[in-house]
């Protein structure tokens, strides 16, 4: 059975997996990263993002945000980010480990960070060398509850972080979702809002695995020299650079050539959008508005039961207190997977009645 538990449960999108058979020629390529299909992938972010960004390929996510983080700051600096972001919530150690820097978490009842977040967070900060330092500010988009950041609430950030003296960096695990449930430009949310870096997500999107970091050059550029020198160093010391490199970057050159990265996150966002309507007339409302490829909801206890018994599966989320259920689609979601579990909960509801 399909199940609604994560994106990262699928398997891989046609376009990513002919990417990997195609890159697995008969030829022998450089190792490392210095092979064509990255000189691709690299071109084809260029080309998304309108001017020449700077790319790097990781693993995985929790390697994309804490070695680009780790790039942008110094051991003596602080990273804010929202309380239940993926950042503090579910990278174990690895932003101390790797990243080296107080992680200071700001506290909200809503599910995006403002700027009078920031500003509340930097109020105490008296600038001497018995406190940690201003470093990077990282919000996701989309946010853990499934919630998309416009352009002009990044720039809103971004302007009130950098006057703070905070860089700012977004995970972007669920980007593409948010670049289609916007139908904006990818450069009018990262790089025209002030952007410094960004975790590119590719396995939630139908990758086997991979991220992309990206550096974007603002104002003197300086920031952006000293991240893009840094990287490589940071990537090789903790283990994550990749010998047979094609294999991560082939997929991104594939995907983002034929514009199937887009596609796939629209179809995700749309069969969340089923979803939601679907459950709204059974009655059961949304906790968080539906923006992208997540549905929050509380369910009755005897629904839980019912398509817990009949092997659907989905995770309960932040405080158990609140019993919400996390309803994720992916880029194979079918609707008749939507259908199927809108079924088995009006049978359940009705047999609660
Ligand atoms: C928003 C977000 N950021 C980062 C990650 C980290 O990815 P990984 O588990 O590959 O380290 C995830 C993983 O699910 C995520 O949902």
């Amino acid at each position: 059975m399909r199940t609604f538990r994560s994106d990262n449960n699928a398997g891989l999108c046609p376009e990513a997996l002919q990417a990997i058979l195609d890159a697995n020629d008969d030829f022998h390529e450089v190792g490392y990263g210095d092979d064509s299909y990255t000189q691709r992938a690299v071109a084809a972010f260029s080309q998304i993002f309108g001017t020449q960004v700077s790319v790097w390929f990781v693993a995985t996510g929790t390697a994309a945000n804490t070695l680009a983080i780790a790039s942008l700051t110094q051991p003596w600096e602080q990273v804010l980010c929202h309380v239940h972001s993926h950042y503090n919530d579910d990278e174990s150690t690895a932003p101390e480990r790797i990243a080296q820097c107080r992680v200071t978490a700001i506290h909200t009842a809503d599910t995006k960070l403002v700027p009078e977040d920031i500003e509340k967070a930097a109020l105490n900060s008296r600038g001497d060398v018995h406190q940690p330092q201003p470093g990077v500010l990282t919000i996701s988009n989309t946010t853990e509850f499934g919630t998309v950041y416009t352009p002009d609430e990044i720039k809103a950030l971004c302007e009130i972080a950098h006057a703070k003296g905070y860089r700012v960096h977004m995970d972007g695990a669920r980007f593409a979702n948010a670049v289609a449930a916007l139908g904006c430009d990818p450069k009018a949310l990262t790089i025209d809002a002030g952007l410094d870096a960004l975790s590119f997500g590719g396995t939630k999107n139908g990758l086997a695995f991979g991220e992309a970091v990206l550096f974007f050059p603002q104002g003197d550029g300086a920031i952006f020299e000293r991240a893009v020198q840094a990287f490589p160093f940071h990537r090789k010391s903790t283990g994550h650079l990749l010998r047979k490199h094609r294999f991560v970057s082939a997929p991104f050159a594939a995907t983002l050539s034929d514009g199937s990265w887009l596609r796939h996150a629209q179809h995700a966002n749309a069969m969340a959008a089923q979803l939601a309507a679907g459950l709204a007339d059974l009655g059961i409302q949304p906790r968080f508005p539906v923006q992208a490829n997540s549905v929050f909801v509380t369910l009755p206890p005897s629904v839980d039961r019912a398509l817990r018994d009949k092997g659907h599966g989905y995770y309960p989320f932040g405080d158990p207190a609140a019993k919400l259920s996390r309803l994720m689609c992916s880029f194979n979601t079918r609707p008749q997977d939507v259908q199927a579990l809108l079924a088995d909960i009006a049978e359940a509801l009705a047999l609660a009645l």
